[in-house]
């Protein structure tokens, strides 16, 4: 389990696993090869559901080939659509909203997460999210326009009231300048 320090991904599905109960509602943003779709489907259950948003149909077909394998897919409803579309799809209170910003390693460098619909997709986010739920967040600068996102990102964070919501941020500091980083959200009062 070192591997949680090493890797972002697996450190934000660290931070959510005692918070993701079985038979809990959450949502995957950003699908992509569907590892952190996974990971929520085992975590809330056959009682639970998780929707998975993505803008690329093959990230959502090839996810959809994943959950089959594990015996998972009845609980996950792929969708083909923008993340800042999430309010016409999900109407009930959600416990996790995980993002990883960015693009596809294997696919389209172009096809790229993108600051206005971010922060829209956000902002809904922590409209749906119940108390005591978490949103987490990775941030890549690596690519033209990731730097601009993590700081549109921060920007909507710091308006957060205090009383409301804890922000917080992980970073590498002995790793470059540009290595990935991880923001969380999380509701008080659960
Ligand atoms: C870094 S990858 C996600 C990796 C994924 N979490 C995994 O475990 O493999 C970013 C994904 O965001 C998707 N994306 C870009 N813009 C989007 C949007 N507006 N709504 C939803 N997904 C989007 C891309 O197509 C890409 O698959």
């Amino acid at each position: 389990m070192n591997d949680i320090f090493y890797n972002i991904s697996f450190f934000a599905q660290n931070l959510l696993n005692n918070v993701i109960l079985s038979g809990d509602c959450v949502i995957d943003a950003t699908v992509g090869n569907g590892n952190d779709t996974l990971f929520l489907a085992q975590k809330v259950g056959e009682k639970g559901k998780v929707y998975g948003f993505d803008v690329q149909l093959a990230a959502i077909q090839n996810t959809a080939s994943l959950l089959e394998q594990h015996g998972l897919a009845e609980q996950v409803q792929l969708i083909h659509d923008g993340h800042q579309n999430m309010l016409k799809y999900v109407n009930r209170p959600v416990k996790a909203v995980m993002f990883n910003l960015g693009y596809l390693p294997q696919s389209d460098h172009k096809i790229i997460t993108l600051p206005e619909t971010t922060i829209e997709a956000l902002r809904q986010s922590t409209q749906l999210l119940q108390t005591g739920g978490v949103i987490t967040v990775i941030v890549y600068q690596g690519h033209s326009g990731g730097e601009r996102e993590g700081e549109e990102v921060a920007l909507f964070l710091k308006k957060l009231d205090s009383r409301k919501w804890d922000c917080l941020l992980w970073s590498f500091i002995n790793r470059s300048p540009m290595a990935p980083y991880l923001y969380l959200i999380h509701k008080r009062g659960g």
